[in-house]
């Protein structure tokens, strides 16, 4: 069995900001009794000792945790190469300061669009100014410019705009990240998946800004999977190599495994991070080959891409165990087909997006 090499801690899910692509289960208001300091150290300690490396720290928004330095320090104090995930909003030049004190190695932020209304629009609170200010304050720390632009219809048609601020804010890495369908992307689809067309010539923009750029900013492209005939190698397969652990303290083989019916997620509380790795039922559901229908079960191609994401299987097709419907082999393929064509029909007046805030989460988050 592979050890955990890269830990999720997912400090809060509170948050200043409402994006409408949040990948944060729908009901997170439901998840609110956040682990202490001292379990959160625990926790970073027993996963270090199973072999982990790479620490995450995100959310929610994780600079919202008032003991996030005492965190880090803890978690460099144990050889763990530090990665603040933030939105940036709430960073100021003293936090910038105590969190380079305490050991941190990184720190990304993101931005909505290189618009203010409409980066401000996005993240339901008006964060443009402040966010590009942080990012000047990043660099002037002597910290790389990570800069993440989550990419959908709403902002798709400023890719130049996107890569030129990009250039502008001196980042030195810039991810261009298509939504990933779930949580509140998931609900937001038909209003956020953009057209092949888009996609195309997005895609035609940053390819030739990545060639010009070259030598002074990495550009990665996060490729839409639903436009995509093979799946991807989700969490580079189901407990093999990413632990998170949700601000609750559930532990979760991929960040969106909350919505698999009948899963039961262990909790750090109540077990070891050994325990869950290695024993408990969760970890071990869709570990290997063994759970695989076809036509998984007899492909060549199964130890490239694990069969694709079983979340996505469960939340497109009601089964976690089906190969993931972007696959082109999969008998189920047309419910991607479908999503994209309704996503062209859909006309913004009929569904206006759904920001992420406590009362859209009890009104959309199901019963538990
Ligand atoms: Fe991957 Fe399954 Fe599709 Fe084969 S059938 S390419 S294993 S998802
Ligand atoms: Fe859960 Fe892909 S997000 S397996």
């Amino acid at each position: 069995m592979t050890k955990p090499r890269w830990l999720l801690a997912e400090l809060t899910y509170r948050c200043p900001l409402q994006c409408p692509y949040c990948s944060n289960p729908l009901d997170y208001a439901a998840h609110s009794q956040e682990l202490s300091t001292e379990e959160w150290k625990r926790v970073f300690s027993e996963a270090r000792a199973m072999g982990a490396v790479q620490l995450g720290l995100s959310g929610g928004e994780p600079l919202i945790r008032q003991d996030l330095a005492e965190l880090v320090a803890h978690a460099r104090g144990l050889g763990y190469y530090t990665n603040l995930i933030s939105s940036g909003y709430g960073l100021t030049e003293e936090k910038i300061a105590s969190l380079k004190a305490a050991g941190l190695d990184h720190i990304q932020i993101s931005i909505q669009s290189p618009d203010k209304t409409l980066n401000d629009f996005l993240a339901g609170t008006e964060s443009y100014e402040h966010k590009k200010e942080v990012a000047h304050l990043i660099k002037k720390h002597g910290y790389p410019m990570v800069l993440c632009v989550v990419i959908h219809r709403q902002n798709i048609h400023q890719m130049r705009e996107i890569l030129d601020m990009a250039v502008e804010l001196g980042a030195d890495y810039l991810e261009l990240a298509n939504c990933q369908y779930y949580g509140w992307a998931l609900l937001n689809r038909d209003q956020l998946l953009p057209t092949r067309e888009q996609f195309a010539e997005a895609e035609a923009i940053a390819q030739e800004y990545k060639a010009k750029l070259a030598g002074k900013m990495k550009i990665y492209y996060v490729v839409p999977d639903y436009y995509e005939d093979r799946p991807k190698a989700c969490m580079n397969g189901w407990g093999t190599t990413f632990l998170t652990i949700a601000p609750d303290g559930a532990a979760l083989p991929c960040h969106e495994a909350r919505v698999l019916p009948g899963l039961e997620c262990p909790n750090v509380r109540d077990f070891s991070v050994k325990e869950i790795w290695e024993d408990s039922p969760a970890f071990n559901r869709f570990r290997g080959f063994d759970w695989m229908e076809e036509p998984c079960r007899s492909c060549p191609e199964k130890a490239k891409d694990f069969g694709g994401c079983r979340c996505q299987a469960y939340l497109m097709t009601g089964d976690a165990t089906a190969t993931d419907p972007v696959c082109g082999l999969s008998p189920k393929r047309k419910v991607v087909d479908e999503a994209i064509a309704a996503a062209y029909a859909a006309q913004p007046q009929e569904k206006p997006l759904v920001f992420r805030n406590s009362r859209t989460s009890k009104q959309h988050g199901g019963p538990r």
